[in-house]
């Protein structure tokens, strides 16, 4: 998916959210468990107010346990329920009904005293694009699900899902619009690619992870392409280290020069498939020391 977020695009996507949401009663928002704080946007915690919270640490296959154990920790700190996922391969999935039964005490115990019985908690699955919110839906819903049809009120199109007697899902998520408040959250969304990143210079971005790894994840570089690859913090001895990555594997162009351009791209797509490991690039601020 490829959205231009200009500012016409921002206001359309945060009314048709703030209509939806009024149809609800948990928030499952999905954050790529590699950036969970770049991944999020934080105006749902306003325009979700009133509502319960789950948050899911999508991807969580390509991020590190230790990134994966801090950030559910970090959030059940706070009083968010979080669980960890990977809506690929459907891991972590059956944590989910527990968590929401957690995240929905409160309601449940309302209507408990108005009177209401098991009346099914409605939920919307929303995130930034490529956060695999469609994935996760198709995961958990699966094949068995039943649509239970168009409701007055309901934005045409979107149809609820029923997942079992306690759990209805919107059928279509969505989709908030990605931060764009730093450098640095600019920077992790282009390396997971959730930036469109035909805007980006691929060979600085690629410089960009090679200083990351080297400071985070030292040999990690030398693991994959060997141990000629110098490891490096600066963006001179990054180009450098793109040039040894080139070397070892063969990038090389008509002239007989090395194609940084080709390294570049291999070395993006070996950290966005998870070939180069498991590798999370923002802890929560108190586990910064222990990264
Ligand atoms: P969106 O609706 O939020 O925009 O995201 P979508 O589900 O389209 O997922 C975006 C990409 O992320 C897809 O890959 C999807 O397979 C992948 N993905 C989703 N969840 C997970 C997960 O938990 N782990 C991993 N490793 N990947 C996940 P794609 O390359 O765009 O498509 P495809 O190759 O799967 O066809």
């Amino acid at each position: 998916m490829n959205i231009q977020w200009y500012p016409g695009h921002m206001t359309k996507a945060k009314r048709a959210m703030k209509e939806d949401i009024k149809l609800i009663d948990l928030i499952i928002e999905l954050v790529d468990a590699r950036v969970p704080f770049s991944s999020r946007n934080p105006d749902i915690d306003e325009m979700g107010r009133q509502k319960a919270r789950l948050i899911l640490l999508n991807k969580a296959d390509l991020a590190s346990d230790k990134g994966n154990e801090a950030w559910t920790a970090y959030f059940r700190d706070r009083g968010v329920e979080a669980v960890k996922v990977d809506s690929r391969s459907r891991a972590g999935l059956k944590q989910i009904q527990a968590a929401v039964l957690n995240a929905c005490r409160e309601k449940t115990e309302r209507d408990r005293k108005r009177g209401i019985l098991n009346r099914p908690v409605r939920a919307m699955v929303v995130g930034i694009p490529n956060v695999g919110k469609s994935t996760f839906i198709n995961s958990y819903a699966g094949k068995a699900c039943a649509k239970t049809g168009n409701r007055p009120g309901v934005t045409r199109g979107n149809q609820w899902i029923r997942l079992n007697k306690s759990l209805e899902l919107l059928d279509t998520p969505g989709i908030l619009w990605p931060r764009f408040e730093s450098r640095e959250v600019g920077l992790h969304l282009a390396l997971i690619g959730s930036i469109n990143d035909e805007i980006l210079d691929r060979e600085e971005l690629a410089a960009e992870l090679i200083m990351l790894l080297s400071e985070k994840y030292p040999g990690i570089l030398q693991e994959r392409y060997g141990e000629e690859i110098q490891e490096s913090r600066d963006v001179s001895q990054a180009a450098a280290a793109l040039q040894d990555i080139a070397a070892a594997r063969g990038c090389v162009g008509k002239g007989g020069q090395y194609d940084l351009k080709k390294a570049a791209n291999l070395l993006l797509d070996d950290y966005r498939s998870g070939r180069l490991g498991r590798i999370t690039l923002e802890f929560p601020p108190e586990h910064r020391k222990e990264e």
